[in-house]
């Protein structure tokens, strides 16, 4: 089984992405609804919350979790990597999508940026993500000549969760968050948080045509599709009769119904779990 982790229902864009280019896999999804958002908490406590989901993922029989948070991704994983898993889960893996994301960008640019200026790349996400300065460490780990704006938009998760997708509130607030990037004039933007692929139409169009935007789940799953390819020994032991299983930590009903708009198909059954 392939697990999917997120604070709440966000990683539900990477899941869709992830049935979409790898439909043959097992699935288990868990959202962390009771306790997000994790965007403004500190590092123990999301390094807390997500040791505890993959915790619960691997007890479920997980060979490889995706953390679908940026969040988490940023403020955990790492540790989970180099401390929790060689003395707990030595022969199970954990990825997340700050890296998948960091290399979609660099490829894209490669392959459409012709000039010698400096390249600039915009990010958003959460505060606790920004703040992490993980997509700065990573995109300069690739290519040390890039001009890197990063900036936090803490409105937009609780504007999405709030069903706020197409509301002119949201477009304007988008406008404010965009402008000092679009001022940059960026060549590239990374949308560093699960939920801003559902403002994607609105992104685009603000950040205009000269703005190349990354979207990270489908980085996420090409490179999970590659990883798995140069991982044969971890691919055999995912099982593929493609069983779709939701757990939340807060109320099933909510997860089915809100969640089934971040899939963009019906959960018919979700789970409650503490973890
Ligand atoms: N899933 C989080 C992320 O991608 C956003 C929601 C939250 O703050 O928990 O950063």
């Amino acid at each position: 089984m392939i697990g999917v982790f997120d604070s709440g229902f966000g990683g539900l864009t990477i899941l869709k992405e992830l049935l979409k280019e790898l439909p043959q896999y097992d699935y288990i999804y868990l959202g962390d609804n009771a306790r997000a958002p994790y965007g403004s908490k500190s590092q123990a406590v999301i390094y807390n919350y997500t040791r505890q989901a993959v915790d619960f993922l691997f007890k479920q029989g997980c060979e490889l979790i995706i953390i679908a948070c940026n969040t988490s991704s940023a403020k955990a994983l790492r540790k989970i990597q180099q401390e929790y898993l060689p003395a707990n889960y030595p022969k199970r893996r954990v990825l997340g999508v700050v890296i998948p994301s960091a290399e979609a960008a660099l490829e894209t640019l490669q392959s459409s940026h012709k000039q010698k200026a400096k390249i600039k790349v915009g990010v958003i996400g959460t505060r606790a993500t920004i703040e992490a300065k993980v997509y700065e460490q990573e995109l300069g780990k690739l290519n040390q000549d890039l001009e890197i704006y990063s900036r936090s938009s803490p409105l937009l998760v609780p504007l999405v969760e709030e069903g706020w997708t197409q509301k002119p509130e949201t477009r304007m607030i988008l406008k404010k968050y965009l402008k000092p990037l679009k001022n940059k004039k960026i060549n590239i933007l990374i949308l560093g948080c699960t939920h801003y692929p559902l403002l994607l139409a609105d992104i685009k169009r603000i950040a205009g045509k000269s703005t190349k935007v990354i979207n990270t789940p489908q980085a996420v799953a090409q490179k999970l599709k590659d990883y798995l390819a140069r991982h044969p020994a971890i691919e055999k032991k995912i099982k593929k009769q493609r069983q779709r299983l939701f757990y939340t930590t807060d109320e099933p009903a909510r997860f089915k119904n809100l969640g089934t708009k971040f899939l963009g198909y019906p959960i018919l059954k979700a789970e409650k779990v503490e973890l």
